[in-house]
């Protein structure tokens, strides 16, 4: 459970901690508002990224760099057409190492490949927030809270 916003910027530190972080596909769902780009925020801050960190709700993708950091943060919300996949460039991005974050999967799917980790935020009474982690890959577990 997160009771509040402190208890999300917590665990993305927690998670910036791993060293696996850096290389990992994150999934992170949940309804508008739930917290998914506050989350990312917290994350690539946690990690090194120094500036302003959008929505990337138009752009689909904002790309990040920090030292010994490369990270992708992605919102599929808008994403309708599959070849809009290859134009973006995006299958080349996930071909690469790196920190991917993912807004909206399933948006996407049957073109983004598995997570490591997939986060879920369930949105609460009085700003609380139900978190689920699953994780899928060897990688995924190491990452576990
Ligand atoms: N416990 C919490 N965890 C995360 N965000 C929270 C929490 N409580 C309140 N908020 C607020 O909820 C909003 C979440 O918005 P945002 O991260 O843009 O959602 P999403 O990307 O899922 O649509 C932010 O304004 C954030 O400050
Ligand atoms: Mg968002």
């Amino acid at each position: 459970m997160w009771p509040d916003e402190s208890a999300c910027e917590a665990m993305a530190r927690t998670l910036a901690s791993r060293p696996g972080a850096r290389t990992a596909c994150i999934e992170l769902r949940g309804g508008l508002g739930a917290g998914k780009t506050t989350f990312a925020r917290h994350l690539l801050r946690a990690l090194g990224v120094k500036g302003h960190i959008k929505s990337p709700s138009y752009a689909l993708m904002e790309p990040y760099t920090a030292p010994g950091l490369d990270a992708w943060h992605f919102d599929f919300y808008r994403f309708d057409d599959p070849q809009e996949w290859e134009d973006a460039g995006f299958r080349d991005v996930f071909a690469l190492p790196g920190l991917k974050l993912g807004e909206w999967p399933e948006k996407a799917a049957g073109l983004l490949p598995g997570p490591d980790l997939s986060i879920e935020l369930e949105m609460l009474e009085n700003d609380q927030r139900r978190v689920t982690v699953d994780a899928f890959t060897a990688l995924g577990l190491e990452l576990l809270p």
